[in-house]
């Protein structure tokens, strides 16, 4: 006999992967009525590969899945029907509109009613439409509405920084879904996922291949696979890009000619990019086109022959331009630096390098820039390259994909951080002048320009790596349609459509996220100083002094009296009159910079005083635990929706909300103690230093364990942790307590290294209470450490735990691999302490 299911037998709710993201398509519940829906969708002039068809089996399944209700798809008119197509194909169909309707490109018409119409001013436009009636339906929106809605900009792609052997640059959601072992994956079946998840959110495009770009992608044979991956996308409307290696002609690259240059001004290298683009077109003839990383990083590029980056570009342009395919070339162009020199400043690099190159490009080129000078900081001023190019197209890059910002295990939410870029007023030649109509092309009259987003998604089910950082992606497409939108209600929506629509459960996760990226700034990196995370290995936990004294240029000049980068015109880098005057003006004077942008441009005393009235020591002392205690609360916020959101999803998102709660304390003591230690001022509230609830690990009395002197020092509470005596046997570490007796959350500080996974045994009276592995590097997809530092250490808590003054409290510790069961600390709170 074959068993059923339990949850088949119970009537359980089936456990959610995150998957299918916030286009689960869920039951309405029984509490929602609605009006009848018409049960014909008509589907007008299509073929199977065509996005119009995917509307119709979208709207089917959709409309099935949320309201139980089948619907029969065909072509034949119908009075009650819920039309979809073009709007060309429905005048021809049932002639003119009674609405005069005025769509851009890929915008759409959606009037809802007995007869539903949704008109695409193109193909994809009618898939668009077709989500955003779905979306409607799923959120229990059943008012009729009749509206035309057209995206802010042309250009709304994503990145992935997907590698050919299956890995992903910054990415924390698993392998690659495009590439393996050199080439494109046989199974494309995520890949058609993707290209859903991207359409229903308006995005158009991805490159599929990392900037820091591989030439065998060019190969016979992988471009057969990008043809392959092309052909699963194109019934979503979603085309394929190319990053490019600009080395490519002389780097051998199988089935294609060996040059001994790569000079873009070079007939052959001309000759060789343009058959390379003829052999992509001739099997993906809709490509969109190539991305270009140049002469950064390592990269080669067009200086190396002493050609100008607009002559670099244009070499690309004229090889895509009888094919209609675009060159996003990336602004993010920076040489190596001398901090010694006061003047030397990365982030002048952008406009150093492209202002005088304005007006060179050609008509199909357009300038991708991060939306801040230096990288995807936690805050940053908005490049003030968007407003030096008058005759350039442009077009923002953001990331979706948390490099700097937790790596998807920390929660924040992004897009609260670009909107301070994307609205910002750049008062070009003294008028209003916003990033995002600078980049839609509207300011300076530019025929394209945009939007990117490194995403990053791989093979884990979820994604991203973790379920409540599909909100970003999901913003991402929403605001790069329209940059307007209010990031808050966008949170909502998303909320509703990936959990459910419970108010509760709505409030609950928005609240949480939009206290998110204000804590991690908090307690990573405030007062515009960056994230002062490790920039030489990670970028993931605290390293604060690899900021400087190397030539990366993300400097903090932090000595034992002052803090900041000098920026101004007057006395430092000049990087403050890259901006139009009057914003020049308002950075240049440190009464009027905002306090929150105060170290980005200004070198001043750690006593200097902010416009809230306190040192800026003092604030980051307050930061630093004002944020730390916010992470703390969004466990216990998620908690309370236990029941109101599926096992799996609400215990692996727990799990991570868990770790940030006690990286952040991490962070937030890391940070705090290098800066006390550095400038030698006390905390005004004596909490830096000072943790009564603590014993130290290398206090304790040592069995096999021994002291280790952790690097950097802030990282270990003490300066020092212990570490198994050697990398095979147990060893223990044990103490008498003499807290007052009570019920205590005991919170162990111990290091999760990459290459091994301990076990630990917490005792009390030699009486077993828990045990766990440092076995992070299992499900938590931040870049994993091989050291004992600001990313491996991390801590656990076991609640409620019955102490009596005078026990015996003691850890057991048994290596493993490379990882010699490392302890910092043990804490215990009381109810309502944090230590
Ligand atoms: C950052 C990131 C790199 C990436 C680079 C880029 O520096 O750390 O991994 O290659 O940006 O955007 O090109």
């Amino acid at each position: 006999m074959q068993l059923l299911p339990l949850f088949a037998v119970f009537g359980l709710a089936l456990a959610e992967t995150g998957i299918n993201g916030w286009l689960r398509y869920a039951a309405l519940p029984s509490s929602v009525s609605w009006p009848s829906i018409p049960k014909h969708i008509v589907v007008l002039n299509t073929t199977k590969t065509s996005p119009v068809y995917t509307a119709g089996q979208e709207l089917q399944r959709g409309i099935q899945s949320i309201l139980g209700q089948g619907c029969h798809i065909s072509n034949d008119k119908h009075e009650e029907s819920i039309v979809v197509g073009t709007l060309d194909a429905y005048v021809a169909a049932y002639g003119k509109l009674n609405e005069s309707v005025e769509l851009k490109g890929d915008g759409y018409w959606l009037s809802t009613g007995s007869k539903t119409v949704i008109l695409g001013q193109n193909e994809r436009g009618a898939l668009y439409g077709a989500f955003e009636y779905l979306s409607m339906l799923a959120q229990g929106h059943f008012s009729t509405v009749s509206y035309a809605s057209s995206p802010d900009a042309p250009i709304r792609w994503v990145n992935q920084w997907d590698n050919l052997d299956g890995s992903i640059e910054r990415g924390f959601g698993g392998a690659s879904i495009f590439f393996a072992n050199g080439t494109v994956v046989n199974d494309l079946t995520r890949v058609s996922e993707y290209a859903r998840l991207l359409a229903s959110v308006g995005i158009n495009a991805v490159v599929v291949n990392n900037v820091n770009a591989n030439a065998t992608l060019l190969s016979p044979h992988n471009i057969d696979g990008l043809g392959r991956i092309a052909d699963t996308m194109r019934p979503y409307g979603v085309q394929v890009g190319i990053a490019l290696y600009f080395a490519s002609p002389s780097s051998g690259v199988q089935g294609q000619a060996n040059l001994t240059t790569f000079d873009p001004l070079d007939p052959s290298v001309v000759t060789w990019w343009s058959n390379v683009t003829e052999q992509i077109y001739e099997r993906v003839p809709d490509m969109a086109g190539y991305l270009v990383k140049a002469n950064s990083e390592g990269q080669p590029g067009p200086l190396t022959y002493n050609r100008t980056l607009a002559e670099g570009a244009n070499l690309f342009a004229k090889a895509l331009q009888p094919h209609g395919g675009i060159v996003m070339f990336r602004a993010f162009v920076y040489n190596q630096l001398n901090e010694s020199d006061w003047k030397a400043d990365r982030a002048n690099a952008a406009v150093d390098f492209f202002k005088p190159l304005d007006g060179q490009f050609d008509d199909n080129v357009v300038v991708q820039i991060k939306y801040g000078p230096i990288d995807f900081q936690v805050r940053e001023p908005a490049s003030p390259l968007f407003a030096n190019l008058y005759h350039t197209n442009t077009a923002i890059e953001l990331q979706v994909s948390q490099e700097y910002l937790g790596q998807q295990t920390h929660l924040v939410y992004l897009p609260p951080l670009w909107d301070t870029i994307l609205g910002f007023d750049m008062r070009v030649d003294n008028q209003t002048s916003l990033v995002h109509d600078i980049i839609s092309g509207r300011t300076f009259d530019r025929p394209l320009g945009g939007y990117a987003a490194v995403v990053n998604v791989g093979t884990n089910q979820t994604w991203l790596g973790s379920h409540l950082s599909m909100a970003n992606f999901y913003a991402y497409g929403r605001l790069a349609w329209n940059p307007a939108e209010d990031t808050t209600k966008i949170h909502e929506e998303w909320t509703r459509l990936t959990f459910g629509l419970d108010p509760q459960l709505v409030n609950t996760i928005t609240n949480m996220a939009l206290e998110s990226w204000p804590a991690y700034e908090n307690y990573s990196g405030n007062l515009g100083v960056q994230t002062l995370t490790d920039i030489l290995y990670t970028h993931f936990g605290p390293n604060p002094q690899s900021q400087d004294n190397n030539g990366w240029g993300q400097w903090t000049r932090a000595d034992h009296n002052t803090i900041g980068m000098d920026r101004t015109v007057s006395n430092g880098t000049g990087y403050a009159g890259t901006y139009p005057p009057e914003v020049a003006a308002i950075y240049e004077n440190i009464s009027t910079t905002p306090d929150n942008l105060l170290l980005w441009f200004h070198h001043v005393p750690y006593t200097q005083q902010l416009k809230s009235g306190k040192t800026v020591i003092q604030h980051f002392y307050d930061a630093h635990y004002s944020g730390a205690e916010t992470a703390q609360t969004f466990a216990t916020q998620w908690q309370t929706l236990a029941s109101k959101i599926d096992t799996q999803r609400f215990n692996e998102q727990l799990c991570r909300l868990k770790y940030q709660a006690g990286h952040s304390l991490v962070w937030r003591d890391a940070i705090c103690n290098f800066y006390h230690n550095v400038s030698g001022i006390a905390d005004e509230l004596n909490r830096v230093g000072n943790h009564p609830w603590r014993i130290e690990a290398e206090s304790m009395t040592l069995k096999g364990y021994k002291q280790y002197t952790v690097s950097p020092f802030e990282t270990a509470s003490n300066y020092h942790a212990v570490v198994t005596s050697d990398n095979i046997t147990t060893g223990s570490v044990s103490t008498t307590l003499h807290f007052p007796s009570g019920i205590y959350d005991i919170g162990v500080n111990f290091y999760d290294l990459y290459g091994g996974e301990s076990h630990f045994e917490m005792l009390i009276n030699n009486k077993g209470v828990a045990t766990w592995r440092g076995d992070s590097e299992d499900y938590l997809g931040h870049t994993p450490s091989i050291y004992l530092d600001g990313h491996s250490a991390r801590r656990i808590t076991f609640e409620g735990v019955a102490v009596k003054e005078g026990d015996v409290f003691g850890i057991v510790g048994t290596p493993d691999g490379i990882e010699p069961a490392p302890l910092d600390y043990m804490v215990f709170l009381l109810k309502g302490v944090l230590d």
